[in-house]
């Protein structure tokens, strides 16, 4: 396993809209131990597979305490509710922002095994369905801030 380089922006890769994985094999095995070891190396709660330069359609999201969840090609098949938060970004060191988020999200996808499962998240779990999902669509959470008052700089 190895920790790879998280891309910031404006690397275009965030912009791009991964592909889907057509076939689970050892090379997407190896992706994703590397996420979960960068993911772990950053402490994130989450990591997309174009954050360290892979348009593929993967993510990885580790609430604390809980295991690690693998998604494979995942879809938000429902949203409920909406609240405000404060939300980060790897991809985007150096700040926070206060942006709209759903206060549940039901999702389905692949895991690592290539079986299909749903998942239905509240919490910090659902924010870090819909940023990772986002991330596949080349979407970044400050894309949704539309008053700038809303995103500031974190001071060391
Ligand atoms: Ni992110």
């Amino acid at each position: 396993m190895s920790v790879l380089k998280m891309r910031t922006l404006p690397d275009p890769v965030l912009r791009q809209k991964a592909s889907k994985v057509s076939k689970i094999d050892g090379s997407i095995q190896k992706l994703i131990d590397d996420m979960i070891e960068t993911m772990h190396a950053d402490a994130g709660v989450g990591l997309a597979a174009p954050q360290i330069g892979v348009s593929l359609r993967v993510a990885v999201i580790e609430i604390p305490g809980e295991e690690v969840i693998t998604l494979i090609n995942p879809e938000i098949i429902k949203r409920q509710g909406e609240r405000v938060l404060q939300e980060a970004c790897l991809s985007v060191p150096g700040y926070q922002g206060e942006i709209k988020r759903a206060v549940t999200v039901k999702v389905k996808a692949q895991n690592r095994q290539g079986k299909e499962f749903r998942l239905k998240g509240e919490g910090l779990l659902a924010q870090a369905l819909e940023h990772e999902i986002d991330h596949l669509d080349g979407v970044v959470y400050v894309d949704h801030i539309k008053d700038q008052s809303k995103l500031w700089e974190l001071s060391e």
